[in-house]
């Protein structure tokens, strides 16, 4: 049984930033309003021109690089996205067209915040039993696609973005240590999108309603969250055998730095230990967690043999946490 672990990772943001400032003039907001509810300042907004594969191909070649992997090495290129190029095909086949990654198997993955874990999970499980060997995750989200700029709800608080890991085969101790993962259905409508699919086909009265843009019970999810991170979190620290004072690095998904504040205090870790990046780059779902892990990366924040504790709730709802060592 082999290892799994991170060889390289890559991240792709769009250019456009769009700040508080500039909300103040779409709904009825405020910068201080959006700052001290959630801890964001600004977000990123894709070019018309940016799709969900292009910006994950840049993010995937930056990965593939920094590993030493080449294209066609990669066995399995798993994507994780809730705003995909089109409904069909899955936007992982794109992807794998455009990195020239013939003959590898490629398909999406729906968990919205917490599918970069699930990715993440999958990626493990198919390299610890030899299936594959390399294994591509990308954590790939356009929100601004489906979000209603009359709806200050939601418009504050998503942005785009896209990060990629490839991942491989480690000596230990470093890899992935242990992983936690749950859906819980009976909340599905806390945080959705109602039209475009068999329930309700696409028409002009979808359209006129405004039902393809995501509607989200803030409040309702926010206890929730709070909650399931803090469970999620202790349950695959214990599964490990881990405390909480062994973690060198958690990286919360980047839901609302109050969330981030309310996990930390509760398993009780100093701040200099916990990632956030979210005053920069707002809630991008899926990629939140493989953007916050690039950085840290990138910066030399994160070293080698850090204990790494990852934790990620959204939309399902879903929840899970990894720990790994780098
Ligand atoms: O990514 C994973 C899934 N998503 C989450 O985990 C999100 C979790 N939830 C949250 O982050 C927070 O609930 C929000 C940031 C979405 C909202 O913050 P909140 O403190 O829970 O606000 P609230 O929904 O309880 O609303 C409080 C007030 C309301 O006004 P009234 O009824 O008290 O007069 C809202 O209408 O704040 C109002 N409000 C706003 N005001 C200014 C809601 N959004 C805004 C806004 N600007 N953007």
């Amino acid at each position: 049984m082999s290892v799994a672990g991170v060889l390289g990772t890559g991240s792709a943001l769009p250019e456009k930033v769009i700040s508080n400032a500039d909300l103040e003039k779409l709904v009825d907001t405020s910068d201080q309003w959006i700052t001290e509810r959630t801890g964001i300042r600004e977000r990123r907004q894709a070019a018309p021109h940016e799709t969900t594969s292009t910006l994950s191909t840049l993010a995937s070649r930056r990965a593939l690089e920094r590993a030493g992997i080449k294209a066609t090495d990669l066995d399995l290129i798993i994507c994780s996205t809730i705003s995909p190029d089109m409904p069909l095909p899955s936007t992982a086949s794109l992807i794998q067209r455009e990195l020239g990654a013939h003959g590898c198997c490629a398909f999406d993955l729906a968990a919205a915040c917490s599918g970069f874990l699930f990715g993440m999970t999958v990626a493990e499980q198919f390299i610890r039993t030899g299936a594959s060997k390399y294994v591509l995750v990308i954590g790939a989200e356009l929100l601004s696609r489906y979000l209603d700029y009359k709806d200050r709800a939601t418009c504050v608080i998503f942005g785009d973005g896209v990060a990629a890991a490839v991942f491989g085969p480690v000596d230990p101790p470093s890899g992935i240590l242990g992983h936690e993962l749950h859906t819980e259905g009976q909340y599905a409508e806390h945080l959705f999108i109602p039209a475009g699919g068999t329930a309700l086909p696409a028409s002009c009265q979808t359209v006129e309603k405004g039902a393809h843009f995501i509607k989200m019970r803030g409040n309702e999810l926010f206890k929730v969250a709070v909650r399931s991170l803090e469970d999620v979190s202790r349950q695959v620290m214990k599964k490990a055998g881990v405390k909480p004072d062994d973690i060198d690095l958690f990286i919360p998904h980047q839901a609302n730095q109050r969330i981030t504040e309310a996990i930390r205090e509760r398993l009780g870790l100093r701040s200099e230990k916990v990632y956030s990046n979210i005053c920069r780059i707002g809630n991008t779902s899926s990629a939140s967690i493989p953007i916050c892990l690039d950085e840290c990366v990138q910066s030399g924040r994160l070293k080698r043999g850090n204990l790494v504790l990852m934790s990620a709730f959204g939309a399902g709802v879903t929840w899970g946490a990894v720990l790994m060592r780098w």
